[in-house]
């Protein structure tokens, strides 16, 4: 793609001899030499330039990316040429900047860590109002933590402990404030969590494999198909959590997992067979499976709100 940049922003692309003493000259003949106090023409963008510069390479959400960029720069000319540069390779925002808002939550995300997605917040709101004030939580895959940072904003008093076979992702999420193993699922966590825990979330990889190539361009680019391979039907991983989940949970315990299409009815059988009930499908605004939630039977109710339907 080629951009066009105004001698002003040319200019504050390059390096300066001197910030203080350098005035801008014209290099063309013609009208009279202008002079410019250099502070004006440091950045080589102002918002309306990088929002025009990033809406003209298909960024839908050019003008808040613009904000962010321009934000994180601090006014730091070549730092923002930098930022806007690794932007336009499609390298995700979140990465470049270092955060991302979810559920109004500033959370951390470092490169090579899965981007939280906004589509996730309301299972993480769900999976809060399932979780007593001083309970316990798991949150599985958890990447940079966002889910279980959510349940602990939401619910001081519970202990939330999360799992992650990336060791950056760990990392990330500890830096959240996170208490983060890494390791196949459950395999990292205290045998003390046996029988005990409340809720158990995840945003796992459930992706079919076959529609891997039909995510957007830049996702596997840069993130790791790790993220996302769910098997041939994106169950592999949401399998194994219904029935591990199963010695986690005490009875009444409930078990959310975001995951789309048909995988609900896919999953129903397992979860009958284990011992699940009130078994609901997540909706979106749009009426798009978003999730499921399911209890594991024993004696105390669900606090499902009946009037809310099973929408989220
Ligand atoms: C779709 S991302 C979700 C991250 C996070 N829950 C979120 O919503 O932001 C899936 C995460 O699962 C992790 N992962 C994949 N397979 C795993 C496994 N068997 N055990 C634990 N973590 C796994 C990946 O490293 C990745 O961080």
């Amino acid at each position: 793609m080629e951009v066009l940049l105004t001698d002003a922003e040319l200019l504050g692309r390059v390096k300066l001899p001197s910030r203080a003493a350098v005035q801008l000259k014209s290099v063309v003949n013609g009208p009279p030499l202008l002079r410019v106090p250099i502070a004006s023409v440091q950045m080589p963008y102002d918002f309306g330039s990088l929002s025009a510069l990033l809406s003209s390479a298909g960024f839908v959400a050019a003008e808040e990316e613009a904000d962010e960029l321009l934000a994180r720069a601090a006014g730091d000319a070549e730092v923002l040429a930098s930022l806007v540069d690794r932007r336009l390779t499609g390298e995700p925002l979140a990465w470049i900047t270092g955060s991302v808002m979810f559920c109004g939550l500033q959370i951390l995300v470092d490169p090579g860590v899965y981007v939280p997605r906004w589509q996730s917040a309301p299972l993480a709101r769900r999976a809060a109002e399932r979780l007593a004030a001083t309970g316990t939580a798991v949150d599985l895959c958890t990447g940079a933590g966002a889910m279980a940072k959510t349940l602990t904003a939401t619910r001081p008093g519970a202990r939330v402990v999360a799992t992650d076979v990336n060791e950056r992702a760990v990392a990330c999420a500890k830096r959240n404030g996170v208490e983060a193993f890494k390791g196949d699922l459950f395999s990292p966590l205290p045998l003390e969590l046996l029988g005990s825990v409340d809720v158990v979330v995840g945003v796992v990889p459930y992706v079919p494999t076959p529609e891997l190539s039909l995510l957007p361009r830049d996702t596997l680019a840069f993130e790791s198909p790790l993220s996302y391979e769910g098997g041939r039907d994106g169950t592999d991983v949401l399998r194994r959590v219904v029935a591990d989940s199963v010695p986690y949970l005490r009875t009444g315990g409930a078990l959310l997992l975001e995951l789309g299409g048909e995988q609900a009815d896919v999953l129903a059988d397992d979860l009958a067979r284990l011992g699940y009930v009130y078994v609901t499908v997540l909706l979106d605004e749009e009426g798009d499976v978003r999730g499921i939630e399911a209890t594991l039977a024993g004696t105390r109710a669900p606090p499902v709100d009946r009037d809310a339907g099973n929408a989220v």
